[in-house]
């Protein structure tokens, strides 16, 4: 890459080639050796960080090993020189920075500093603090140097984070650099015999092995032209053990996912934990990667507020690097741009908590078997039924005369015939019994539909619509709801306050703010629903709103709205084991155990709490039903239409009968 006006040189053969101009006879051994050295490194990079975006920080562009490393053709990358850039302004330091680690599509990188020009680390270390080096745990580092600064480079704290760093010590020499009149022709085909035997100590970085701190390990020795210069995924393995490095961890409750006890004697906000899914997700890790932790609580018992770009919370405790992740958290865009972030589990949706859907009333249940414009259908068949029976009776009548029918007797016939009870047939010839016959078909289809509708639905009873998502609140008349304050800030808040659908607008426009043992008593009372996060709700209602049949009064709606695509952990930025956290979490995921988890430590903490609370009081209060057993005995509420009707039909004889008498009365003098 070459940005025009910077002192950067794109690293290709074909932009720079320095030839070393060397005669056998004449060649300085201390040169020769600054080019052995160069074609080492050269190989190892070309041997062990094939296509990574290499980033070569010198401190002269006259260093043997950099223009021998130059002229080998590096794919891609960057040489820097690092006195230059940090005399520079800060706009140009920035400019010069954004462009150092390759774009969005780079998945290698690495460092390459070559300190042989220099007998000061130090210019060096404050250019990869200024690079931004500790972002970028993965980023390779490749030093090359005399022995006096195998530590100093190694242990300092812009490599904190990264996780593969090696150190090629070169034997002592002072400055590896071409003599100032420049041109040299490359010696590598020019072996001298005096320099070959030379020897390259090969140190790592090893992030945790000094138990659990960063320490200088010896790996081998080379030998300068032995060519053998393959490390054996010395810069690819993974973090397989932190030694016991104690991580810090920062929670906010919110069970199934995280929960703990306070200490009593509050040093630090360090908590117990206690069984839920992300604490048996971190032993897991501790156990498989062999670190400690620290677990403390948030004070304030908030996830993380943007407050212009400073987060509070435990956002903000990541964001300043004081702890090295945190227990579940919910990504948001701002959130993103100052964490990293681990993702877990799926998210634990909002869900509508009301009060159960109420038995419908009683005295209609024998109507309910059939839907209204059915009962209209039958009712009008009836009749029409009979005056076609009727007309077609006069018709035959007209034409043969003999008996005639009445028409309030093919009426009464019709009506008889759908109670099962017909009178006597009416009709006069083959035609009338036909009708006859197939009305009394008509009628056993009906009569087998209702009998069996009616004793459905005397066996499970029917019930009001249940509330199940935020249109169905709207719906209510002067219905009210509220959410829990903890829950209502964050990620959370975010979704209500910036949502564009109506609906969601006008639930946010009324939403009240209480915690969920006072919004359940509202819920009891009607009219009310708690807006929570499903799987926080089904434990309270189970725990403490539940009968020992497993009765309770609320319902928890199925319908839930996803607030946040999934759930996870915020790390620190750089954080080094984060990619070692991923592919465990993933193992997790895949063999089913987060799943599997999260139904165990709920259903555990539910027994925990019916067990604790032995009186079980809440829920004695709220037994509304007063037989759980399975076989349903009819009682005088299931059938009390029945009677109705009884007393309906008894007024309305009683009615004619007063009718008659007063016509009888009139008509005989
Ligand atoms: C190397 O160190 C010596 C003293 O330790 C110093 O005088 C000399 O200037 C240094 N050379 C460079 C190039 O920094
Ligand atoms: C874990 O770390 C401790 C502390 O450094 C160490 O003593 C122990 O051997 C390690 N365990 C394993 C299995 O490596």
């Amino acid at each position: 890459m070459l940005l025009p006006g910077y002192h950067i040189v794109a690293v290709a053969a074909t932009v720079v080639s320095v030839t070393l101009v060397v005669s056998q006879d004449m060649i300085d051994p201390v040169e020769q050796l600054g080019v052995d050295v160069g074609v080492m490194v050269g190989h190892v990079v070309k041997h062990n960080l094939p296509g990574c975006h290499l980033v070569l920080v010198t401190t002269s562009y006259s260093s043997l090993v950099t223009s021998t490393l130059l002229s080998m053709g590096m794919e891609a990358g960057m040489v820097v020189e690092a006195g230059w850039v940090l005399s520079q302004d800060q706009l140009a330091q920035d400019h010069l920075l954004q462009g150092l680690w390759g774009d969005t599509r780079t998945t290698c990188r690495a460092l390459i500093l070559d300190l042989t020009a220099s007998n000061s680390t130090e210019l060096f270390l404050r250019f990869t603090v200024l690079s931004g080096l500790r972002l970028r745990s993965q980023t390779v580092v490749v030093a090359i140097g005399g022995k006096t600064g195998v530590k100093e480079v190694l242990l300092h704290h812009s490599l904190r984070n990264t996780i593969h760093a090696i150190y090629l010590a070169v034997p002592d020499f002072t400055l590896y650099s071409l003599p100032s009149h420049g041109n040299a022709r490359l010696g590598r085909d020019l072996p001298q015999e005096g320099v070959t035997s030379e020897r390259v100590w090969v140190y790592k970085r090893c992030l945790y092995c000094n138990n659990g701190e960063a320490h200088v390990k010896f790996i081998q020795m080379w030998n300068i032209n032995s060519n053998l210069q393959f490390m054996d995924n010395i810069l690819h393995d993974q973090i397989q053990n932190m030694f016991g490095h104690e991580l810090r961890i920062v929670a906010v409750p919110y069970f199934p996912y995280m929960d703990f006890e306070r200490n009593s004697n509050n040093l630090g906000n360090m908590v117990k934990p206690k069984d839920s899914l992300d604490v048996r997700i971190i032993e897991t890790f501790a156990d498989k990667l062999n670190f400690t932790y620290k677990i403390h609580a948030e004070p304030n018992r908030s996830f993380g507020e943007d407050r212009k770009g400073n987060f509070t919370g435990m956002i903000g405790q990541l964001q300043r690097e004081e702890t090295d992740f945190s227990t579940i958290v919910a990504p948001t865009p701002g959130r993103l741009k100052v964490v990293e972030y681990l993702r877990g589990y799926p998210s634990d949706p909002l869900t509508v908590t009301s009060l159960k859907p109420a038995l419908l009333p009683p005295h209609l249940a024998l109507l309910r078997p059939f839907e209204g414009n059915l009962w209209f259908a039958l009712l009008a068949s009836v009749v029409a039924w009979g005056v076609f029976m009727w007309l077609m009776q006069r018709a035959w009548w007209w034409v043969a005369g003999g008996r005639s029918v009445r028409f309030n007797t093919a009426l009464l016939f019709g009506w008889g015939a759908l109670l099962e009870q017909p009178p006597s047939n009416p009709s006069v010839n083959d035609s009338g019994r036909l009708l006859v016959g197939w009305w009394l078909v008509f009628c056993l289809i009906i009569d087998t539909g209702f009998r069996s509708s009616l004793v459905s639905h005397l066996t499970v009873q029917g019930t009001t619509k249940p509330l199940d998502g935020f249109e169905d609140i709207l719906e209510r008349n002067s219905w009210k709801w509220a959410i829990e304050p903890w829950l209502y800030k964050g990620a959370t808040l975010e979704y209500f306050s910036k949502h564009t659908s109506p609906i969601v607008k006008q639930i946010y426009s009324g939403m009240e703010v209480l915690v969920a043992d006072e919004a359940l008593k509202k819920v009891l009372d009607g009219g009310f629903s708690l807006i929570d996060h499903k799987n926080y709700i089904e434990v309270v209602v189970a725990s403490w709103y539940t009968d020992t049949h497993g009765d309770t009064s609320f319902y928890i709606s199925n319908k839930g709205i996803s607030v946040i695509a999934a759930f996870g952990w915020g790390f620190r930025q750089g954080a080094p084991f984060l990619s070692r956290f991923l592919q465990l979490m993933s193992r997790l995921e895949d063999a089913g155990l987060i799943n599997y988890w999260t139904k165990e430590v709920i259903n555990r903490r539910v027994k925990q709490n019916r067990a604790a609370s032995t009186l079980n009081l809440n829920a004695a209060k709220q037994d509304t039903k007063e037989d759980d057993s399975s076989e349903v005995v009819l009682g005088m509420h299931h059938l009390q239409g029945a009677f109705y009707l009884l007393i309906l039909g008894c007024s309305v004889a009683s009615l004619n009968l007063l009718r008659e008498i007063f016509a009888h009365i009139r008509s005989s003098p």
